[in-house]
């Protein structure tokens, strides 16, 4: 079976130092979507931890029904299989501690989280992260974490404004250094929010890197659109928007944009 020649086991296995996320990983050299294949893996009982990486994507999957530009030999599009034991309502917060993972695994200057889970690097997007789950009465089943960084692509085209790390840096990155570095990250981060089942000790690196905080911005909340400057979120993940008619509103989900 073709492997992807950087991102083997053999190759990232020594660079890694977690004790669960990465040690059962599969890697492969296109998939349709890696999240769709690690949800059937995690229907047939794999581990906690699994992660599944491709090299390219032929449906790689974004928010709200829209697609992920997963071209091969460039970027890195992964899912990681968590089984957490916590009430449904609380998954989401996983994709922001992803975000904030990814934000102190690169440990770049100007790199932001955007609300809900983006991390844009010098005004651009740089990653975003699409999650699903199954869950069984009021059990979570599994939760997936799908990523999508963008490392060393440097043609987007127009009606994308996303970026990437070689675009900011001037430079190539080893795609197995920096999936490693953030399977780290990601592993002490789900580690500790397990044990608070709460972004409470994750508020401070949130207002730390915050794109939106202090900006005044519009968010989808059901059929509405609102405005209002961004000021934080809760320690279940909502968005706190003071609106210009004066009253607070906290979005549970939906897309943001500062407002120009
Ligand atoms: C977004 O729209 O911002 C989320 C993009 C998520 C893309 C990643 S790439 C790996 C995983 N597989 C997918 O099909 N999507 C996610």
């Amino acid at each position: 079976m073709p492997t992807i020649p950087d991102l083997t086991p053999s190759n990232l296995l020594p660079r890694i130092r977690t004790s669960f996320i990465g040690r059962t990983l599969l890697s492969e050299v296109e998939l349709p979507s890696t999240n769709i294949t690690a949800a059937e893996l995690a229907t047939a009982n794999a581990p906690e931890g699994l992660v599944v990486v491709a090299d390219h994507q032929t449906a790689g999957r974004g928010r709200n029904g829209r697609s992920w530009l997963s071209p091969p030999n460039k970027n890195l599009y992964f899912s990681i299989l968590l089984r957490p034991d916590c009430p449904p309502a609380s998954v989401p917060q996983l994709a922001i501690i992803a975000a904030l993972s990814i934000a102190k695994a690169l440990d770049m200057p100007n790199i932001a989280v955007k609300w809900p889970n983006d991390v844009w690097m010098n005004g651009r997007k740089l990653c975003g992260i699409l999650s699903s789950m199954s869950c069984l009465a009021n059990k979570t089943e599994y939760a997936v974490i799908g990523i999508g960084i963008n490392v060393n692509m440097r043609d987007f085209p127009a009606e994308i404004p996303g970026t990437s790390l070689a675009l900011e840096t001037g430079r190539e990155l080893s795609r197995a250094e920096v999936l490693a570095s953030v399977l780290n990250v990601i592993e002490e981060d789900y580690i500790l929010w397990c044990r608070e089942q709460s972004l409470s000790p994750f508020m401070e690196r949130w207002a730390k890197c915050s794109l939106l905080d202090g900006h005044t911005i519009t968010a989808e909340h059901g059929r509405d659109i609102l405005m209002g400057t961004a000021s934080g979120i809760t320690p279940e993940g909502l968005l706190i928007l003071k609106c210009h008619d004066g009253a607070t509103r906290l979005i549970a989900a939906g897309d943001t944009h500062i407002a120009l």
